[in-house]
């Protein structure tokens, strides 16, 4: 049942990048609420996440409790109410004694918790690494751990493994029982790093922007598909540069115009998409770019393609995928910090042939032929979608 459960790249909500640790039942709540309202729900969104800062502690029989005081109905009563309006519901743990925030994690008691988290009907689980040894060997024996104790659970949970890229998890998560993987280091709300990097685990300390998060995921289209998904991080998309509850953790924010390259890359990579913005507040520009439908159908094609990287310069990336109706989805990425002109002929990604290229921001078809040229803003992310003229 994996592969169908992940057929396409989980999508939803998470507390982290707003809340932090700083969350309650009553901002969840509101943010199910605002799920449905706001028409995320409609769009796809079906997950809402609870991250690090639920727990509370374990109890006489070993039993993990959640904070009595951020969570006084407890999560099997907050997992009746998303669900009620046809959401699903996730939570956070770790594979060592604490998670990265400091609280009560799984290591030794994975059975137990896993137990625990189905009879609370919880529908994903994030398991973190904080405070695990370094090595690929260990990391993938707990992650498995997990795995099957959540198999053995009774209930359906996807399980998210988070080591964030370090151990090349692309390479044995899938077998270690993952269904989606992050690939870096936390995401910040940034276009770009302003120091270069080399090894992405440099991004730890200088926090990583959308733009270094697809260059670390660019060439790993090979691992991904239906039933296990790079996970790229949060859609940092309608944080606006404003600090949540949690305070400031690194991000300057973003331009409208790099928000809406984010959408497209993500959609485009076949990332989840997990929004992480105040979905109680949203701004009509926020909503423009989470609610696109014809983008986020690129993202849940049923063919599962991860698109590659077919044209790589230092102003230039051009990424293309191949759909299931047989058109390609096709962006086109300005690097540079200026307006900048640019041209492509269909053939240099391999297509013969004429297309007819809809521009899936402007929502509308833009031009017929084997080729395409205009301008694109500064970070602009053009998305396409090409159909071949018989
Ligand atoms: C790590 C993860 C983040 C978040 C925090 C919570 O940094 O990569 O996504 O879950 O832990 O403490």
């Amino acid at each position: 049942y994996d592969a169908v459960l992940v057929a396409t790249p989980p999508m939803g909500w998470m507390t982290w990048n707003y809340f932090g640790d700083k969350i309650n039942e009553k901002d969840i709540k509101e943010m199910a609420d605002a799920m449905v309202s706001s028409g995320m729900l409609d769009a796809g969104y079906h997950y809402l996440m609870i991250d690090d800062g639920w727990q509370g502690g374990r109890d006489s029989k070993n039993e993990m409790i959640p904070d009595p005081v951020k969570f006084p109905s407890g999560i099997k009563a907050l997992a009746a109410y998303v669900h009620s309006k046809g959401i699903k519901l996730g939570v956070y743990s770790d594979a060592a004694q604490l998670t990265c925030g400091g609280y009560t994690a799984s290591l030794n008691f994975e059975e137990q918790d896993a137990k625990t988290f189905a009879s609370w009907d919880v529908d994903y689980l994030k398991y973190d690494y904080c405070g695990a040894p370094s090595d690929s060997i260990t990391a993938k024996a707990r992650y498995k751990k997990m795995a099957d104790a959540l198999h053995n659970s009774g209930r359906e949970i996807v399980f998210g493994i988070c080591e964030w890229g370090d151990r090349k998890p692309w390479l044995w998560a899938k077998n270690a029982g993952g269904q989606l993987w992050r690939i870096s280091a936390d995401i910040r709300d940034k276009w770009k790093t302003d120091k270069p990097w080399t090894d992405q685990r440099e991004l730890h300390t200088i926090g990583a922007g959308v733009l270094d998060i697809v260059d670390v995921n660019a060439d790993l289209a090979p691992f991904a598909g239906p039933g296990g998904w790079n996970d790229l991080d949060m859609l940092v998309i309608g944080l606006n540069g404003r600090k949540g509850p949690s305070g400031d953790l690194g991000g300057t924010g973003c331009s409208p115009t790099e928000y809406q390259s984010q959408m497209s890359l993500w959609s485009i990579m076949n990332a989840p998409l997990i929004a992480t913005n105040d979905l109680r507040t949203m701004d009509d520009a926020t909503k423009r770019i989470l609610l696109n439908k014809e983008v986020i159908a690129i993202n849940q094609d049923p063919l599962g393609k991860q698109a590659e990287r077919k044209v790589k310069n230092r102003d230039w990336n051009v990424f293309m995928k191949p759909l299931k109706n047989g058109d390609y989805a096709v962006a086109i990425l300005n690097r540079n910090s200026s307006e900048k002109a640019f041209s492509i002929d269909w053939k240099e990604l391999g297509l013969n042939g004429s297309y007819t290229i809809n521009d899936l921001w402007l929502k509308k078809d833009i031009g017929k032929g084997k080729k395409w040229a205009g301008k694109l803003q500064s970070h602009e992310t053009k998305l396409f979608r090409l159909k071949k003229v018989s």
